[in-house]
């Protein structure tokens, strides 16, 4: 069978190599791909990004199964696009990807379904939210974390360690003009963008990655993971994307992964079908885990993490294919996931100037060739004579498999340490919290 993948990040080149394993697949396409999915063998990139053009030529090449990774044309409603013509997809659909697209909707969601999350006020009039940090740091201190309502790849978060700090991050994020954090402001009721904020109590412990697959009744979560989200070694610097992923996450210990099941996945699952939205697809609860082992929602996203997708799928060895038809057909309680019992841990390479403003065209050169035990997944890559060159924020994530997270993490380093582009920005400490413990 030919299968689709859409999106061009590390998530979908982990996605489409796990995908080109599979015996009952002939050739995997991907829009609209890196320079990585250009290169292997199985893949083909396909520069389509229109989701009626997506589902044209779905239908044309007699596509079997369609995976959308990124949030974009899932808010966009692609799901739904392709499910009008009869095409299997796994995702959600547009009405179930606000779980993501909107923080607004997301909070008030927990809100009225008891699902634990930080205490939190949303605004759009600037004076009152304002006003109301005043209050809270004034009782409380900071931090206090600030959030755009829209999808902002991961910088419409402020973690704000000051007043004054808050008080920017407000006024960046409610103005419509001044728009330098890039968020997509969600539309209000008359239809016009609507910048609001979210404003949210800080949440003290560490944070997991909690991914589940949805097939509309059943539930069935995949490996833990962690993410780093700062830029900088010690947990310092801006949001990112994420810097580096491993799996498992062993603060997910078994006690909290039950927690994790019984408190926030099955009643948000149960909640959104109360509100009339069937949610299918991946479910990633990102969460905060206190010293007490209580979870709690950071977030929500209604898509597989990046770069946490990448030590999953080199951990998993079920037949993926398999899984997304089950998945499709609703029988998901059929299938038992197997995965590798190593450690597998991925290190991002990303762009000079990323987040903000990364450079592109640098060349790439040291590529290693991909070895049972270690895989280059490529993100914002394009292809290039000789060699790929940079054309992203985020360039590569090497992921290595080991028996522990140390060993993992100096197999993955070895190999970075061999790849070279002008500019090159990597954390050192990737998987520093488990090896810690
Ligand atoms: P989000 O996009 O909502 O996941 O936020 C991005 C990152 O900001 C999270 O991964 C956390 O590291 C941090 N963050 C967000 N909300 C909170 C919170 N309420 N308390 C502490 N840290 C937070
Ligand atoms: N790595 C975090 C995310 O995918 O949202």
């Amino acid at each position: 069978m030919k299968v689709l993948v859409i999106g061009n990040g590390g998530r979908e080149h982990a996605l489409a190599w796990k995908l080109a394993q599979s015996p009952r697949v002939q050739a995997v396409f991907v829009a609209p791909g890196n320079g990585g999915t250009a290169a292997d063998p199985k893949l083909t990139n396909v520069a389509i990004s229109d989701h009626a053009a997506l589902a044209d030529f779905a239908q044309a090449e007699k596509v079997a199964l369609t995976v959308v990774g990124p949030e974009g044309p899932l808010a966009g409603g692609i799901v739904d696009v392709f499910r009008a013509r009869g095409l299997r997809v796994f995702g959600p659909t547009r009405a179930a990807a606000q779980l993501e697209s909107s923080k607004a909707f997301a909070k008030a969601f927990m809100q009225r379904h008891a699902i634990p999350t930080a205490a939190f006020a949303t605004f759009s009039d600037a004076a009152a939210a304002h006003a109301y940090v005043d209050a809270e740091v004034g009782k409380s201190g900071a931090p206090i974390v600030i959030k755009a309502d829209g999808l902002a790849a991961g910088k419409g978060v402020v973690v704000a360690m000051s007043l004054p700090q808050a008080h920017q991050a407000i006024a960046w994020m409610l103005s419509a003009d001044d728009n330098r954090l890039g968020v997509q402001h969600n539309t209000g009721k008359g239809g016009d963008r609507q910048p609001r904020v979210v404003i949210e109590q800080f949440l003290e412990g560490e944070e997991a990655s909690f991914i589940v697959m949805c097939d509309g009744k059943n539930v069935l979560p995949l490996a833990t993971s962690q993410d780093h989200k700062r830029l900088l070694d010690d947990d310092e610097g801006p949001n990112t994307g994420g810097m580096g992923a491993y799996s498992p996450a062993p603060v997910v210990t078994p006690d909290v992964h039950a927690r994790v099941m019984q408190e926030i996945i099955h009643p948000t699952i149960a909640g959104m079908a109360e509100d009339g939205i069937v949610f299918t697809g991946f479910l990633y609860a990102g969460l905060m885990i206190d010293a007490a082992g209580q979870p709690r929602t950071v977030e929500f996203n209604c898509r597989l993490g990046d770069p946490e997708t990448q030590p999953i799928m080199m951990r998993l060895e079920s037949d993926l294919v398999d899984v997304l038809m089950h998945a499709t057909d609703g029988t998901l309680d059929q299938v038992e996931l197997e995965w590798d019992r190593r450690v597998a841990l991925g290190v991002v390479m990303a762009a000079k100037g990323y987040p903000l403003d990364p450079r592109k065209g640098d060349a790439i050169s040291g590529l290693p060739a991909n070895a049972a035990d270690a895989c280059v997944f490529h993100a914002g890559t394009a292809p290039a004579e000789g060699a790929p060159v940079t054309a992203g924020g985020r360039v590569l994530c090497v992921t290595a498999l080991g028996d522990s997270v140390k060993l993992a993490q100096q197999r993955a380093y070895d190999l970075l340490r061999g790849i070279h582009f002008d500019g090159a920005q990597y954390r050192r400490d990737i998987g520093y919290r488990a090896i810690r413990r």
